[in-house]
């Protein structure tokens, strides 16, 4: 088969080489790709958001499955741009329909859905520029620290966590009437704070089989001891060690199969990915988010796990006979560190040569922003490079990607050091 991976993250680099070490894989294009990709795959200089663009080259190369990493095409519907297309309709596309990609476009969506199909999650009210006053009022009903959400995709900024009342609705006002995060923040989701640790957990689907991918947890603050701002993800660890059986039991019955049963229910077409980002309250979880797609570092972490072939996988998803797979998980644990440009999250600069990863041994290195000039790679974003490693634990497997990371070098390069530092095994 032919098959085509949008996107240019680690996230991308980990799924497209699972696929090429497929052998139903014949071959493999990424678009736009990165500098790792191309030493597994054909890149292609087409953007995510371009339809036509991805649709001359599906047909160009003969593709027979896509397999889309980023949510920002799935909410602009590529997956209905395949349907609506007499020439694209019979490929398959691995992501759902924008109706259903709505979960993650619309956060007042996902908690209308969540609140229709019973599912735990944040109490929690929505406010426009016509409700503000009442926002006001919902913010003195609650208790800080105050939880405000634009409703929209704001690039992962879009949530802000405040202890101060006056703070919080002066922010509320500035998302509402002065467009904060522009058109995303025309409507605020306000929750309820819950207080608790995070995980991630992943389910696959075909609409209406799923099967659940190992958890795991991402560190997405720049410093040590989770402090400074939110990034991408530093990091993640594969699998979770406070989400043992009993646990992931209430997830499945209280969250993973009702949320399945749900998008059916609604009639949201839903081929895909769910990652549904979770928090454990009083040793109960809760659903903090849904995202429409495989997370980011946590995949570098989670499909390295899967023993399965990840086409034979993907194929099942897209025919509905998820049912009939049985998904092979190795044991070890999975750690990838994350290496950023100096200054991340905030301004960076992007095209120091990066050096010394012919020299990392036992580890998987998975780009995240780097490209090909002059014969060179370069860094070309703020997550640059994931080394991923294997062990009988999670300490084990991060002693790997930390001694790995050493032999790793660019100009103001950080990552951090303390990963897993809140989880005792
Ligand atoms: P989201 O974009 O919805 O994932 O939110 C970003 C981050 O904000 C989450 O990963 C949590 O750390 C935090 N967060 C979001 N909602 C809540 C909540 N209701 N209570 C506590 N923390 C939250
Ligand atoms: N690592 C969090 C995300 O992909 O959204």
């Amino acid at each position: 088969m032919n098959i085509l991976v949008l996107g240019s993250g680690g996230r991308e680099h980990a799924i497209a080489l699972k696929i090429s070490q497929s052998p139903k894989t014949t071959k493999l294009f990424v678009a736009p790709g990165n500098a790792g990709i191309a030493a597994i795959a054909t890149n292609i200089p087409v953007g995510v958001n371009d339809f036509d663009g991805i649709k001359e080259l599906v047909l160009r190369e003969g593709i027979d499955l896509v397999v889309v990493g980023p949510e920002d095409p799935l909410v602009n519907g590529v997956h209905d741009f395949f349907l609506n297309d007499a020439l694209l309709k019979s490929i398959p596309v691995i992501g759902p329909q924008k109706a259903a990609a709505a979960l993650e476009g619309s956060k007042e969506f996902a908690k209308e859905f969540m609140m229709r199909h019973n599912i735990p999650t944040a109490a929690y009210e929505s406010f426009t520029s016509e409700s503000l006053e009442k926002g006001y009022a919902f913010l003195e009903s609650l208790k800080p620290p105050y939880v405000l959400k634009a409703d929209g995709l704001a690039a992962g900024k879009g949530v802000l966590i405040l202890k101060d009342l006056d703070e919080a609705k002066a922010e509320l006002k500035s998302m509402l009437l002065d467009s904060k995060f522009g058109s995303a923040s025309a409507t605020v989701v306000i929750e309820e704070f819950l207080d608790g640790i995070e995980l991630s957990c992943f389910v696959l689907t075909d609409g209406s089989n799923y099967k659940i991918l190992p958890t795991a947890k991402d560190y997405k603050r720049i410093g040590e001891g989770d402090t400074g701002l939110n990034t991408g993800g530093m990091g993640a660890i594969s699998p979770v060690p406070f989400a043992n059986s009993a646990f992931m039991d209430m997830v499945e019955s209280r969250i993973v199969k009702p949320t399945v049963e749900g998008l059916k229910k609604d009639d949201l077409p839903y081929v895909g990915f769910i990652f549904i980002g979770l928090i454990k309250v009083d040793g109960e979880p809760k659903v903090i988010e849904y995202n429409v797609r495989m997370g980011d570092p946590e995949t570098e972490v989670v499909i390295p796990r899967l023993k399965s072939d990840l086409v034979e996988v993907l194929m099942a998803m897209a025919n509905g006979t998820l049912d009939q797979i049985d998904l092979q998980i190795d044991e070890r644990a999975a750690t990838t560190v994350m290496a950023v440009s100096g200054g991340y999250p905030e301004e960076y600069e992007k095209g120091k040569e990066i050096t010394g990863a012919e020299n990392i041994e036992g580890s998987l290195v998975f780009h995240a922003g780097t490209k090909l000039q002059e014969g060179k790679v370069v860094t070309n974003g703020g997550r640059v490079i994931a080394i991923t490693s294997f062990g009988k634990d999670f300490k084990e497997a991060l002693k790997t990607s930390y001694q790995n990371m050493e032999k790793l070098h660019f100009d103001g390069m950080y990552y951090r050091k303390d990963l897993g530092f809140d989880l005792d095994v």
